[in-house]
Formats: C-alpha cells, structure tokens, sequence
C-alpha cells in the first residue's frame, strides 16, 4: 500500500517506517524539523514538510500523495515541560488530535483514502471505579481531574472523528524505548515518588511493539479502537522500584498524597493512586499481534540496563518481521 504517514519523524513513527518499507509498504512521511527529512529519506520514506494545523496544505498534501492509507502519529511532547497543568502541556498535541485530526479526516474523504488509523492513548483515561484492567469497551472516566479535561476531550474526539470514519485509534500504553523517553531522567534523580499506597495501575508498550501492532492495524479492513499496552498492567508500586533498579537509580520515594497533591497536582495523585491499566486482549485476537516484549519487567531491563548489548535497544529502531517476534 502507499501510507501517507503524518509525523513519521516522532518516536513512534521512526519505528514504524522501517516496519511498513519492511512489510513492502510505500511510505510518504511527514516531519515538522527541517533536520528530520533526511532522517527519513534514510530510512527509505518520502519526507514531506507539513504543519498539520494548517488544513489547505494538509489537503495539497494528502491530494498529492494519492495515498490508500493514512496514519496519524503527529504530536507535539518533545521537549514540554511537564507541569501541574497537563492542559496547558498538551495543549498543541491536543489541536493535533481535534483540529489535525479533522483535517486529516476531510483529506481522506476527498482523496477516497479507505484506511486511516491514528494515535490515541489507553493510560489513565478509564473510569476509576470497578476493575483495574480495562478493555475497550469499557467506559471512559466520565469525569476526568480538571486539569485534564481538555485532553481527555481532545483523545475523545479523536476517537470518536476516526471510528466513525471508519478507520482505527489505537490507544497506545506509555511508550518506552527512544532516548528522549520522559521518565528515566525524573526516576534517577528520585523525583518521581510512590504516592499514597502507589496502588494506580499503567500499562506500558515498548515502541517497537507498538509500531508492530500498527502495521497490523493498517492491514485490517475494520473500524473499532484497540489497546495497544503490553499484557503486564501494573500498579506504580511494582513498576516503579524495577525501573529505577535497572535505571541504577535509588528506590524511588514514597509521598502522601496531600505532599505529592502540593507538588505535583491533583492528575499526578490521580495517575499515582486510581488511574486504571488497559487490556490488550482484543489486539491479540483481531490483529494477530505478538510482542517482542510482553512486559515492562524485561522491557526496561533490555532498554536502560546499563550493558552495551542493551542500549541498542533504546536508540536503534528495529525492522522486523510484523506479528512474529519471540520475546527476547
Ligand atoms: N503513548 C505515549 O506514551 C506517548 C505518545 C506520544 C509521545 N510520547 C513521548 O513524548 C516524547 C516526544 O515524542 P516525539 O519524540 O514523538 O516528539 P513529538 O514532538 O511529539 O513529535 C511527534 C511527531 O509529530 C510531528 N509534529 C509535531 N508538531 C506537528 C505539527 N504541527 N504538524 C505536523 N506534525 C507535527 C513531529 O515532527 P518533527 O519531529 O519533525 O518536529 C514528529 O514527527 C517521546 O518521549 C515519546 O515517547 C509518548
């Protein structure tokens, strides 16, 4: 297939477009940074400079590349500064879920694509109430803490613009496996505490998993949305001493919630205590899709341990076959 591939040069997108060109796949990938074009055309895509905030050169562009597929993988997370305030830090990435989206959405529709699959996130955004593992049918939080609001609308809309397009969101775990990964830099220098009794779940994906799952999701002819986390959701006061183990770090620290409320916000207690894990059951199933690693727990060891053979897994994308990986 030719895939128009909008932010092929992120850290989920540099995994997949060696993963399509491996699978036989034309790639037409687009970058915001200059630099980026030839990061791409090395890794044998078409780059093609596009702001997607601006829908007329969205639609020269998508008309120009007469693609059959589109994958939306545009955000705007490198280099934010993570605040109290998830609204004001998400707020580009969030026009790029609604306003990119939509764009996207209306290109398609006039260039006769059928295939469009876009980026959409699992963690902390189910219902905080019953069971702690949720699968896509159950409900969102219908209440999010307020300084989320706006991102929790903005995943919604996507969401919901893409499945009834007819296309597919995947909502992707917590990515881990590129060197800008947000968290190695708070948990080594132990700022990143256990809250209350740390009992909030995540789920997690390693990034070349979650471009496996994505291929696979452009190759079905169906519309829905899917998990795409690993099969180990798990609450923060397991993952977290791992991780700061194979990161070399101390143990992390433990925060009650009115400290962890103080410093970090009401969304940082939610994620800490309540937030609910995903299930990636229905990926399995519908899409065929194996992991190369089932679980954080040697995920991050093959990703920050510090051993040489490891750290290529952090800064080297991987092509390989799709949904036929062993774990490693
Ligand atoms: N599920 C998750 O946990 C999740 C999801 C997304 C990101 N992240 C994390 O956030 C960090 C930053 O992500 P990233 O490295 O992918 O960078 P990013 O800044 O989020 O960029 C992602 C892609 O979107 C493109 N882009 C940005 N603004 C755009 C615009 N206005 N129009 C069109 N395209 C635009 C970027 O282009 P250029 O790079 O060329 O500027 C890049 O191709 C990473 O650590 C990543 O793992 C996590």
């Amino acid at each position: 297939m030719r895939v128009f591939v909008a932010g092929a040069s992120g850290a989920i997108g540099t995994r997949l477009v060696p993963q399509l060109i491996d699978r036989g796949h034309e790639v037409i990938g687009t970058f915001r940074s200059s630099a980026n074009a030839e990061h791409l055309r090395a890794r044998g895509a078409k780059p093609v400079a596009l702001d997607l905030l601006d829908p007329r050169a969205v639609r020269e562009a998508v008309l120009e590349a007469e693609p059959e597929a589109i994958v939306h993988q545009a955000t705007a997370l490198a280099d934010v500064r993570f605040s109290r305030n998830m609204d004001r830090t998400f707020a580009q990435t969030n026009r790029l879920r609604t306003e990119g989206t939509d764009a996207l959405l209306d290109a398609a529709r006039e260039a006769g694509v059928r295939r469009f699959v876009a980026q959409s996130f699992a963690s902390a955004r189910y219902e905080r109430e019953g069971g702690w593992v949720k699968t896509e049918d159950d409900p969102l939080d219908p209440a999010p803490v307020p300084a989320t609001r706006e991102t929790n609308a903005a995943m919604r809309h996507l969401d919901e613009a893409v499945t009834d397009a007819g296309g597919i969101a995947l909502r992707y775990g917590g990515f881990y496996g590129a060197p800008n990964d947000a968290l190695p830099t708070p948990v080594r220098k132990r700022q990143f505490p256990i809250v209350g009794d740390g009992g909030g779940v995540s789920s997690f994906i390693h990034l070349d998993d979650a471009a496996t799952a994505t291929v696979l999701a452009l190759e079905q002819d169906r519309a829905g949305i899917y998990n795409i986390v690993d099969d180990e959701p798990a609450a923060v006061r397991e993952w977290l001493p791992v991780l700061a183990e194979a990161l070399g770090a101390g143990p992390p620290r433990h925060f009650p919630r009115w400290l962890a409320r103080l410093f970090a916000g009401e969304a940082a207690v939610m994620m800490g205590t309540e937030a609910r894990g995903a299930s990636n059951a229905k990926a399995k199933r519908e899409l065929g899709w194996e992991l190369r690693y089932p679980s954080w727990r040697q995920g991050f060891v093959a990703v920050y341990a510090p051993r040489p053979a490891h750290r290529a897994a952090v800064s080297a994308p991987t092509a390989g076959p799709v949904g036929s990986r062993s774990p490693s």
